[in-house]
């Protein structure tokens, strides 16, 4: 159109020629504006990714599935649900729960107590798990690992007896009826449509964004703030063979992810161990070894929670290992009963534990509540 306009220029002269110039700059203006009103609906139709930093020192192997992108828009919708006791289906203020009422902030995302029961007062089959570096998780969810991606256990959650309790098409219609929703939506997944594919990957999405790496270790570790003696001592008990716990709970991430039985029993009815999902004898008893990241929050600590604190744990560690088939070979302290750690010893251990809670991470008001809904 421009060219045309610029022959036309070139032909006439006078009047006709700043009649051209008005209506080239007037075309102008509303191509740009055109330009801007097609830019205006990207925006609210195409989602931006979201930028994930990995913690320096972190593993660089990240889980996210193909079909569900991080996006900021998908991760702030996924934070409105977490948090959402509609999700239950409900209508009446006192029956509403959410993801957020038993995953709570100040306890990483546990919830501080012995037990969790769902909504009907149902007590979860076991403890809580933290909601922490779940990206670094390769599929393996809870304490057996039944479940793969977080997307899976979104609907498990909604409809568990013990849990959320309703069904899929309560949860969806009641989360239709905030007016908040069909616009946070579009942002997200480009149209209005709310169904429960896209209300877990939202939630997914915003549970893969709870990223923990700030503790006084971490810094430490970045040469930015130093541990004491008796912390660097924890530490070297615990990363050596004299602790031996790192060959289960790792370093940077505190977890393996993997599965182990540590030799608390040697009697096992546990009928959601490893075993029950892999049907391979050396699973019995076994679970996953937990992060130990906020560890100081989360007590109280195993799949059973049958340690109240760091100290039982430590002395479990220590001399109170219980020896049956299915001992895990990690556990090479086995024969002599545990590590026999002397009172010093214990105590820095737990002194270097306390070193890996991230105050940061559990007042991040990214990862809060929305206050405006
Ligand atoms: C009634 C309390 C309760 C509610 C509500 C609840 N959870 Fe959980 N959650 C648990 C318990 C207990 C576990 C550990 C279960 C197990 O492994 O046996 C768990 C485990 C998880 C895990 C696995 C963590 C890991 O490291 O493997 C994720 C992810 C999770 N929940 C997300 C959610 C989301 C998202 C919601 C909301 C849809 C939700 N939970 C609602 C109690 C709850
Ligand atoms: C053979 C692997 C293995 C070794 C070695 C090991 N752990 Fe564990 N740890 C586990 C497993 C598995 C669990 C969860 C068991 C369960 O819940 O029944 C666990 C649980 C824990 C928990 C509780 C976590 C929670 O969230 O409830 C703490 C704390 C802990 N271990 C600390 C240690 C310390 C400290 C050491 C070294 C003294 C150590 N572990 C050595 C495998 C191991």
């Amino acid at each position: 159109m421009i060219i045309v306009n610029n022959e036309y220029i070139n032909f006439n002269k006078g009047l006709i020629n700043f009649t051209a110039i008005l209506l080239l700059i007037i075309l102008i203006q509303s191509c740009k504006k055109d330009n801007e009103n097609s830019q205006n609906n990207n925006i609210s139709s195409t989602p931006t990714p979201y930028k994930v930093e990995i913690p320096k020192f972190f593993p660089t192997d990240i889980y996210i599935p193909s079909d569900n992108p991080l996006t900021n828009e998908g991760v702030e919708l996924g934070r409105y649900l977490f948090y959402d006791g509609k999700l239950a289906g409900r209508n009446s203020p006192d029956s509403m729960m959410s993801c957020g009422t038993c995953h709570i902030q100040q306890y990483s995302f546990k919830n501080g107590k012995a037990n969790a029961y769902g909504i009907t007062g149902i007590k979860t089959p076991h403890t809580m798990l933290p909601l922490i570096n779940l990206l670094w998780n390769p599929n393996t969810l809870l304490w057996n690992g039944k479940v793969g991606k977080i997307e899976d256990l979104i609907p498990m959650g909604i409809t568990a007896p013990h849990e959320l309790n309703t069904t899929i098409s309560k949860a969806v219609d009641a989360i239709k009826k905030n007016p908040v929703y069909p616009s946070m939506f579009k942002k997200a997944f480009g149209t209005e449509e709310i169904n429960i594919d896209r209300i877990s990957k939202a939630i997914a999405q915003f549970v893969r964004t709870l990223i923990s790496s700030n503790s006084k270790f971490d810094k430490y570790l970045r040469g930015e703030g130093n541990l004491t003696a008796e912390e660097m001592d924890g530490y070297s008990i615990f990363s050596s063979e004299t602790g031996d716990c790192f060959h289960c709970h790792g370093t940077v991430l505190f977890t393996t992810n993997l599965f182990y039985n540590n030799a608390k029993d040697s009697v096992f009815t546990d009928t959601r161990d490893r075993y029950s999902i892999t049907h391979n004898p050396s699973d019995i008893g076994a679970y996953v070894a937990p992060t130990l990241r906020n560890i100081e929050l989360t007590a109280p600590y195993m799949h059973d929670g049958r340690f109240k604190t760091l100290e039982e744990v430590v002395d479990f560690y220590s001399e109170g290992l219980v020896r049956s088939l299915y001992v895990h070979p990690l556990m090479k302290k086995i024969n002599q009963g545990g590590a026999q750690l002397t009172s010093t010893q214990k105590k820095n251990l737990i002194l270097f534990l306390k070193t890996l809670t991230d105050n940061d991470f559990v007042t991040n008001p990214k990862y809060s509540k929305p206050t405006n809904y």
